[in-house]
């Protein structure tokens, strides 16, 4: 090598050998070992993974840039207004008349394949999101017409997720109930698509009703034996 680009070819190396240390290594030594937390007592762990058509809907959550308005990463009281404005409440797990209300932890993204930390909190952070909107029925009214609930959102309506057809004998038991103003004509209904249902099964697991240990500090490293 031309002896004048020997320091500048050490120097671009030594920026990269940083950046994926700091990028890549670091992380993974961190969190890299993290698993779920054996429940006392019970068969279960925390978290758990969700269901397959959860995992589907998480695809539609992605394709559709619900990420770019919203962030699922409940911040400290001391870093943020999220646990004032209800963003870290959830229906506990066993109980579903109790709450349970706390930051998020990196434990809680164990099974996810892709993180929707997001990048704006232009909307609600979603992190709980099925604790205030606990039923399909509701989310797809929201998701079909934003504006019923906030007349100035700057929500995007998602009705290309949704379809209209003839009403045949009985209504769809998911048609939607709609006000009057997003009714479709006499005979015929609005329903979901498959990527709309399962894009409300993610949303609807959206949910981190259960305690971790690391609310309570460091949780040591699992030994290796
Ligand atoms: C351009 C930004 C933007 C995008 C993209 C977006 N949203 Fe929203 N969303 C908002 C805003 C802003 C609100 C708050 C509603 C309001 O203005 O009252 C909201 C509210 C919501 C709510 C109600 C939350 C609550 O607790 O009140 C849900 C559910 C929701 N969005 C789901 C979605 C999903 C799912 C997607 C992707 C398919 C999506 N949003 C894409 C901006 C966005």
């Amino acid at each position: 090598m031309n002896p004048p680009f020997r320091p500048f070819f050490f120097l671009v190396l030594a920026t990269f050998m940083f950046t994926w240390f700091a990028l890549i290594v670091l992380p993974w030594i961190n969190l890299g070992h993290l698993a779920p937390i054996k429940e006392e007592g019970t068969p279960g762990i925390t978290p758990w993974d969700s269901s397959g058509s959860a995992h589907q809907g998480e695809k539609v959550y992605a394709s559709n840039g619900c990420a770019y308005c919203h962030t699922q990463q409940v911040r400290p009281a001391s870093s943020g207004a999220d646990i004032i404005r209800g963003w870290g409440t959830a229906t506990d797990d066993g109980d579903p008349k109790k709450e349970v209300t706390r930051r998020t932890y990196p434990r809680d993204y164990i099974w996810q394949h892709q993180v929707f930390l997001g990048t704006s909190r232009a909307g609600a952070d979603l992190t709980n999101v099925a604790h205030r909107f606990p039923t399909a029925a509701g989310l797809y009214r929201y998701l079909y017409d934003p504006y019923v609930l906030n007349g100035h959102s700057s929500m995007p309506a998602y009705r290309f997720l949704f379809t209209m057809q003839k009403v045949r004998g009985l209504p769809s038991d998911d048609a939607l109930v709609l006000v009057p103003a997003d009714m479709p004509p006499a005979g015929w209904e609005i329903v979901p698509t498959a990527e709309a249902k399962s894009l409300v099964a993610y949303l609807l697991s959206l949910n981190k009703g259960y305690h971790l240990p690391d609310e309570n500090g460091p949780v040591p490293r699992p030994s290796k034996s």
